[in-house]
């Protein structure tokens, strides 16, 4: 088995290599003078099992030319098998049409994947579950729920909690953490008039003295958390804590959180994150490389992936 990484997060991809004592393929990903993308791998790999650690996050065009002719290489250099690890899935927030003649860029992603030469995905928290259909592979969708499960029980002291879901489409999310803190639920009614702006139009459930406790798979813009957290707030909330896997964090996203009344933020690390936000009073960074490098650990063995969620 081997690990080659992208350069969307070599951070990540050398913390995950570090935990599996296994070093990370010799390549080269070079870029000709008007951008595009070329990539050698300078060693055999022929018959080897590769795991391409590879996030779809900004510059995200980049970035998934980068994991396709990465992949594209590896076939083409013999490797046995090729598993694409995406932290970080983008491109996934279209996974239907929302409106006449738009595109449903989620499966396109799926299509240039698998025609590349994937032969497995391993992703974390997925937008929507049902992506993984979008496949005719098998696609490992892990979930950062233990991790934030456990931060919670250390961090949060009074047991006055619940889990809110910041729009409908994040309620099994809240639900499954709520499940593990023994947790009421409440669901924030969000509207979006166009990408990137989010307003809230009611909250279900009682969050006044609560610990609220907001759970979403992204944070883009920072509305969305932004405006959940003030309109919990105004409804009589004692603290908002947010909880979110990938921190896609664009624009002035880490300006809004700062001044928001956000009492933290915890984001993972599928999406490498700037030392600028590392130092911000109300951002933590939780990461996720042990929970991945474990999942590449049992598919390399051919064990139990979901024995990592029991
Ligand atoms: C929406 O369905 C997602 O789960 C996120 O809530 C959303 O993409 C966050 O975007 P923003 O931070 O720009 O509001």
């Amino acid at each position: 088995m081997k690990i080659l990484s992208g350069n969307s997060n070599k951070h990540l991809s050398e913390k995950i290599s570090k935990y599996l004592k296994n070093r990370l393929v010799n390549s080269s990903i070079r870029k000709f003078a008007d951008g595009e993308i070329y990539i050698e791998i300078n060693e055999n790999i022929r018959g080897n099992s590769i795991f391409l650690i590879q996030s779809i996050s900004s510059p995200a065009n980049d970035n998934l030319m980068e994991l396709l002719l990465c992949i594209d290489a590896l076939k083409r250099s013999s490797a046995k098998n090729i598993t694409a690890v995406i932290p970080y899935f983008g491109y996934a927030r279209q996974d239907r049409k929302v409106a006449p003649r738009t595109s449903i860029s989620a499966k396109l992603v799926s299509n240039l994947i698998t025609k590349a030469g994937a032969d497995r995905i391993v992703t974390v928290d997925l937008h929507a579950g049902q992506i993984q259909g979008f496949f005719d592979i098998p696609v490992d969708n892990l979930f950062a729920t233990p991790i934030f499960t456990r931060h919670i029980k250390r961090k949060i002291k009074n047991k006055n909690l619940i889990c809110v879901a910041p729009d409908v489409g994040g309620v099994e999310r809240a639900r499954a953490l709520g499940r593990k803190l023994n947790a009421e639920l409440a669901i924030i009614d969000k509207r979006r008039s166009a990408p990137g702006k989010s307003l809230v139009m009611n909250v279900i459930g009682n969050v006044k003295g609560k610990i609220c406790i907001i759970v979403d798979d992204l944070i883009d813009s920072g509305g969305t958390i932004v405006n959940a957290t003030e309109a919990l707030k105004k409804r009589g909330a004692k603290e908002v804590h947010v909880y979110v896997t990938h921190g896609v964090l664009s624009g002035d996203a880490v300006e809004k959180i700062k001044k928001s009344k956000i009492k933290n933020l915890v984001v993972t690390d599928t999406i490498n994150i700037s030392d600028r936000v590392k130092k911000v009073r109300n951002i933590e960074i939780l990461s996720i490389s042990n929970l991945l490098a474990e999942a590449i650990k049992r598919i390399s063995n051919s064990t139990s992936v979901s024995d990592l969620f029991k």
